[in-house]
């Protein structure tokens, strides 16, 4: 068996911002443009009229001050209300696969590794752009990659379950090296009509570098164990796929696009999270005031606080439990990940710190890391 590590990751930040300010601003003219042209409805009481979007309930909610995107003016036109891609050739490399390259041409520059070094590719993410060839292998052929690649969808863990994958893999011998990227492209799914989420997500993409500790330099994160778990729940859905275009569905059906049940899912998975951290460092003789940082899921800041008090037994500060979501929102299974990238590099040797993420599914995994 072989010991595992990350030994780079890489990330590509998309070029738009668009603040709470502006998004809210967009969502109160497209209310008022709705009032406007059901106002008869709304006087007669029967129909409910679109309530306004406030900043500051944004902040003091989910802890959200901005997010990026690949498109700003569709999201941004009130008549609209989602982003304005341009269909492209099959010929030309898919928008998915286009930042999932950045993102891994980062990691790799980031370590010396050579595609030629690498056995395989997975592209985890909560939405895929397509049913097939998958991203994965087309990514692969981008970057020259020999072996494998496939896509996988855990929704907001597909990173971590990913790590898993790629781990066992190592370990087994299976592979020297596999590139984990995460495309998440959030902005085509989420319901930017919808008063209660249109703040909650961002676009961005991470790559992931796990190979063999023996082949890695000093410095790296060897991974102590991965621990993966999943609960069936309602409370997080979007039901498009396949069989929409035969259930005749309007791609704009508020079903087939991101919905939730905001406050449930807060309470039902904040407790899961705590235990399933508490749990794998116990299996692994650690507590949680072994960890040096958690690099946790980026939802929602009260959630991570509140999991910091689960596990600590008070608050975590910001260096233990690093905040990225106030400038990315969330993102998916890439935001552990990027909290990750963002703050390791002042970790010392033998510090231990975990990954882990959380959402719909509902799954959980975790990664508990060494450094080297
Ligand atoms: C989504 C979330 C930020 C909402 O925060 P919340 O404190 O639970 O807010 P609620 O949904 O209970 O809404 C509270 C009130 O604010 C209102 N409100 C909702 N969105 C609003 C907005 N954009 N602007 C102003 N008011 C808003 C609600 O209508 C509600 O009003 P009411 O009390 O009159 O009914 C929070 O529940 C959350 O982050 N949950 C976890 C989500 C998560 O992790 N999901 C995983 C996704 S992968």
């Amino acid at each position: 068996m072989h010991r595992v590590c990350i030994s780079s990751t890489g990330l590509y930040t998309p070029p738009h911002v668009i603040s709470n300010a502006e998004l809210v601003d967009t969502f109160n003219r497209y209310a008022e443009l709705e009032n406007t042209a059901n106002a008869a409805e709304i006087a007669a009481g029967t129909r409910t009229a679109v309530p306004s979007s406030s900043v500051e309930f944004i902040e003091k909610a989910s802890g959200i001050q901005q997010r990026y995107v690949l498109e700003k003016a569709g999201v941004l036109d009130p008549t609209r209300m989602r982003p304005n891609f341009t269909p492209r050739p099959d010929t030309d490399i898919s928008q998915m696969a286009e930042i999932a390259v950045l993102a891994a041409r980062d990691a790799l520059q980031r370590t010396g590794k050579k595609p030629a070094d690498i056995d395989g590719v997975i592209c985890a993410a909560a939405n895929m752009q397509r049913a097939y060839p998958a991203m994965a292998i087309e990514i692969q052929h981008a970057l020259g990659i020999a072996g494998f690649g496939f896509d996988m969808n855990v929704a907001c863990s597909s990173a971590t379950f990913a790590i898993d994958m790629a781990t066992n893999a190592i370990k087994s011998g299976a592979a020297r090296a596999v590139l984990i990227v995460n495309p998440e492209i959030t902005s085509p799914h989420l319901a930017w009509k919808d008063r209660d989420c249109h703040f909650i997500f961002g676009d961005v993409c991470t790559a992931i570098l796990l190979e063999r500790l023996t082949e890695a330099p000093a410095g790296v994160f060897e991974i102590l164990g991965t621990r993966l778990v999943t609960s069936f729940s309602n409370a997080i859905r979007n039901n498009a796929g396949f069989m929409s275009r035969s259930e005749d569905r309007n791609p704009e059906d508020r079903d087939q696009l991101f919905y939730q049940e905001g406050r449930k899912v807060f309470k039902e998975v904040c407790p899961m999270a705590a235990a399933h951290i508490g749990g794998h460092l116990a299996a692994l003789d650690l507590t949680p005031t072994d960890v040096r940082r958690f690099w946790l899921h980026q939802a929602n800041l009260a959630m991570n606080q509140l999991i910091g008090r689960k596990l600590l037994g008070h608050d975590a500060t910001a260096d233990i439990a690093p905040v990225i979501l106030n400038e990315f929102a969330n993102t998916a299974s890439a935001g552990s990940i990027i909290a990750f990238h963002r703050h390791h590099a002042d970790f010392l040797k033998d510090e231990i710190g975990v990954i882990c993420s959380f959402g719909a599914g509902y799954s959980i995994g975790s990664a508990v890391l060494r450094r080297t």
